[in-house]
């Protein structure tokens, strides 16, 4: 017997950031001490309540199979939730809860893309968003975004790459990997092409200046809007995200989420309902506590000769130029992760464009940044 691996898997791309983790986890197992700042996986512990609901789920013996939308109290909670930070009102109806937001992504590309169909997004982007679209038989089409405008999505440009192809135009802010915001104003002028509007929100909140962006939903009602657990609450293990899309697209996506996934596990469900009855405060000591690592990373690397030519308003990574020391970010990811023992983001993960480029991730702890640091400035 033989196999071969269809055209569409063969053309999924690897994702560096974890090709990079995964012998790095490799080598700790032999006994390194690796200093983790390839990944967006925040250090805090979750909030205290999303761990004792899910225990007391798990006592109850709440591990069957459930409904394929989701708890329909936690659907109700994010709708209040989605409302009190972002003003915008959206019925449980509308809402699917998923194992982390990546399978929101998926069904959303499932549901829109034919073959040959084009979806319109940034680049630098996150490395998922091309391969999801191409593993569903449609065509990534790129818009360039440079530092010197803080990697503003310009909406003349996606407007002058729309095709009829074109099915549904990405939009992430604050983004993986800039850190960049997109201007109220350039959201609205996207929500308004006239086509479907993808929100990437997972990092929503995560602003450091106090600028509010709200989300393209408040222009269109025919946009898709990705969150989750992972980023806020620091669950990304847990596996919980949500979909919060318009309603003549329920059906189709219900009849998926049936086939494809089920459901969601109910006591990691659980752990998100007591995520959302955390105090807010919680929140905001995380956020200042981001403050205070994104000065000490950015200042850091400019020491150590890396070029950061953005200071980045949001989320938590540092694209910092790499150049002149390697024009292959692979490389030399994987270099500094054999000699220094430090794991950082090949650039080459977020598109041509960024190649060159590493991606430092400032979710991690202060002392481990500073060690992270260290360690260059010996291996430089
Ligand atoms: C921009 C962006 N979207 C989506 C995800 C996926 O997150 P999850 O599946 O954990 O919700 C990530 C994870 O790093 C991300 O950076």
């Amino acid at each position: 017997m033989s196999f071969s691996v269809s055209t569409r898997a063969g053309a999924v791309r690897p994702f560096l950031a974890m090709e990079v983790m995964e012998r790095g986890l490799e080598l700790s197992r032999g006994g390194a001490d690796i200093v983790h700042l390839e990944f967006g996986e925040p250090d805090f512990q979750p909030p205290p309540k999303a761990l004792s609901y899910a225990t007391e789920a798990l006592n109850r013996g709440d591990i069957r199979y459930g409904d394929s939308r989701g708890l329909f109290e936690l659907r109700h909670r994010i709708a209040e939730a989605y409302q009190a930070r972002q003003g915008l009102r959206v019925d449980p109806d509308q809402i699917i809860i998923t194992s982390g937001s990546s399978p929101a992504i998926l069904l959303v590309m499932k549901l829109l893309i034919n073959p040959g169909d084009q979806v319109i997004l940034a680049t630098p982007h996150y490395p998922a968003y091309p391969n999801m679209i191409s593993v569903c038989g449609g065509e990534p089409v790129f818009v360039d975004t440079h530092p010197a405008d803080g990697y503003r999505l310009d909406p003349d440009r996606v407007r002058a790459a729309i095709t009829p192809k074109t099915k549904a135009i990405f939009i992430a802010s604050p983004a993986n990997p800039t850190g960049a915001v997109q201007p109220q104003e350039v959201v609205q002028a996207i929500a308004e092409l006239g086509l479907p509007v993808l929100s990437d929100e997972i990092y929503d909140g995560l602003i450091f200046d106090d600028a509010r962006v709200q989300s393209p939903l408040a222009y269109t009602e025919d946009c898709f809007v990705f969150d989750g657990f992972s980023k806020r609450f620091a669950m990304t293990g847990f596996r919980l995200g949500y979909l919060i899309a318009p309603r003549r697209a329920m059906r189709a996506l219900q009849n998926m989420q049936q086939n494809l996934f089920i459901s969601v596990s109910g006591f990691v469900q659980r752990a998100g309902l007591g995520a959302l009855d955390t105090d807010p405060a919680y929140l905001e000591q995380n956020r200042a506590t981001y403050w205070a690592r994104r000065d000490i990373m950015i200042r850091g690397l400019r020491e150590l000769g890396f070029g950061v030519p953005h200071f980045p308003p949001g989320a938590f990574f540092a694209l910092a130029d790499a150049r002149h020391i390697d024009t292959d970010s692979t490389r030399l990811a994987f270099r500094f992760l054999e000699d220094a023992l430090v794991a950082v983001g090949p650039g080459r993960d977020f598109g041509t464009i960024a190649e060159g480029f590493l991606r430092f991730s400032y979710s991690s702890s202060e002392e481990r940044i500073q060690e992270g640091l260290r360690r260059l400035k010996t291996a430089l």
